[in-house]
């Protein structure tokens, strides 16, 4: 085995880094794809693995802000995770994590992100679950949810420029007040959101998108595309949403009314939906929505000071937190939480602690994706003082549920 050499990418190693990549996955990337990586990913942020034969693992970060109770925060969107066939079980995908979260930490950006191919190996470098989406598989008209219509909110049909207009700012209201959004700059919205990338489409059509107004003012969007199949003369298609986002109730509704009112569509899909979605309420059958719950995005707790003292908490209160972190020990130790809704205040301290838990808990907690009392009783969570996850879980609850609407 000749030894591996881990190094930032050379600003002319893009292709060569998504060529490897492109190997590790077993895939085959099309031009759209590889214009897309040169458009949003930034070489200063990629690291690889190289032997003699050259690059055999990479891994990268989007720069994105993310948002947490209270707060959007620095956050770097981890992706083109990836070791060669050849090169596996010899710790490259370590050494590349160890390189890339040094480097966050250095750079000042307190928190990570991604979306596991394999959930197995990311535990083991800090990272852990801190939202769940839900999924659909519904059975149109059994499922059609019951939604008024209003008098002030109308639909349209929006080409790909009107969508770059408009949609942007209906995201940006929504993203302000709900954790787990990240934030998307115009060259995200061209060359990844709204790119319709025909490989990608994954035998279905083409993009289309919607947008709900009331009384002229966009409040809400759904990107989506059908899947065509006629079987004996009959549609038996299928509408994939890619996703929706609306700024208010009202919006979501609309268009979900919409979504559901398309014509010669059998069932409708969509993967990515918060956990506490109206439409299970909404639906006429609910367990016709074939309604799911999986895991959305995972974080890793970066800097756990700024994290921390950045987000806002329920109620004013006090949590003294013992923190496992083996793989970020800038981050271990004892450390009292004063928080209140206004943010946190952290600071180190020697005297006993409430509860103790490792990084991978932290970030199950940090956006309120999970409960102190439910990791207690899985048993990841020790209560070190009576009483202490419930009081944890009144200063860290959220009114909502984390969610992300888009994966990258
Ligand atoms: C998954 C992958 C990145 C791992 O890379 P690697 O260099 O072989 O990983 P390492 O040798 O550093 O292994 C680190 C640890 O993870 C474990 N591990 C590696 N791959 C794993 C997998 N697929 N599932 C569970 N654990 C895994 C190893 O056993 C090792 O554990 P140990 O430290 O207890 O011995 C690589 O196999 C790969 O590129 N796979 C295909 C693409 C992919 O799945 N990428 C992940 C995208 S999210």
């Amino acid at each position: 085995v000749t030894p591996t050499r881990i190094a930032r990418a050379e600003p002319d190693e893009l292709g060569a880094c998504q060529a490897a990549f492109e190997r590790a996955f077993s895939d085959g990337f099309s031009e759209a794809e590889a214009r897309q990586a040169r458009e949003l990913l930034e070489t200063e942020r990629c690291f690889t693995a190289s032997d003699a034969g050259g690059i055999v693992g990479s891994t990268a970060s989007y720069r994105f802000e993310l948002t947490v109770p209270g707060a959007a925060l620095p956050a770097a969107g981890v992706t083109a995770v990836g070791v060669l066939p050849t090169h596996r079980r010899q710790g490259i995908v370590t050494s590349l994590m160890r390189a890339q979260l040094d480097d966050l930490h250095e750079r000042g950006e307190p928190l990570a992100a991604l979306w596991p191919s394999e959930a197995g190996i990311y535990r083991r470098f800090g990272y852990g679950l801190a939202a769940r989406n839900a999924r659909i598989d519904a059975d149109r008209w059994r499922a059609y949810p019951e939604i008024p219509r209003s008098a002030h909110v109308s639909t349209k049909l929006v080409s790909t420029a009107e969508a770059l207009a408009l949609l942007p700012g209906i995201y940006d209201k929504a993203a302000r007040c709900q954790p787990g959004f990240y934030s998307r700059s115009p060259a995200w919205w061209e060359h990844h959101t709204l790119a319709d990338i025909e490989r990608l489409r994954r035998g279905a059509g083409p993009l289309y998108r919607v947008v709900a107004e009331r009384d002229g003012e966009a409040i809400g969007y759904a990107l989506y595309r059908v899947g065509r199949n006629w079987v004996d003369g009959v549609p038996k298609n299928t509408l994939e949403v890619v996703e929706e986002v609306s700024a208010t109730h009202e919006g979501t509704r609309a268009i979900w009314e919409f979504l559901f009112g398309i014509d010669l569509v059998e069932r409708v899909r969509a993967d990515l939906l918060p956990q506490d979605h109206p439409l299970f309420v909404l639906a006429r059958e609910a367990p016709r929505l074939r309604w799911r719950l999986g895991d959305g995005l995972w974080i890793r707790i970066v800097d756990v000071v700024s994290s921390l003292q950045a987000r806002s908490y329920g109620q004013p209160a006090s949590l003294a937190l013992q923190l496992d972190d083996d793989f970020c020990p800038w981050n271990a130790g004892r450390w009292r939480l004063e928080g209140s809704p206004d943010g946190g205040q952290l600071t180190r301290i020697t005297s006993e602690c409430d509860v103790r838990l490792d990084s991978v808990c932290l970030a199950a907690v940090y956006l309120g994706g999970f409960s102190f009392v439910e990791l207690g009783r899985a048993g990841k969570v020790q209560e070190l003082r009576p009483g202490a996850l419930a009081r944890a879980d009144a200063l860290f609850r959220i009114p909502t549920a984390p969610w992300t609407a888009g994966a990258y």
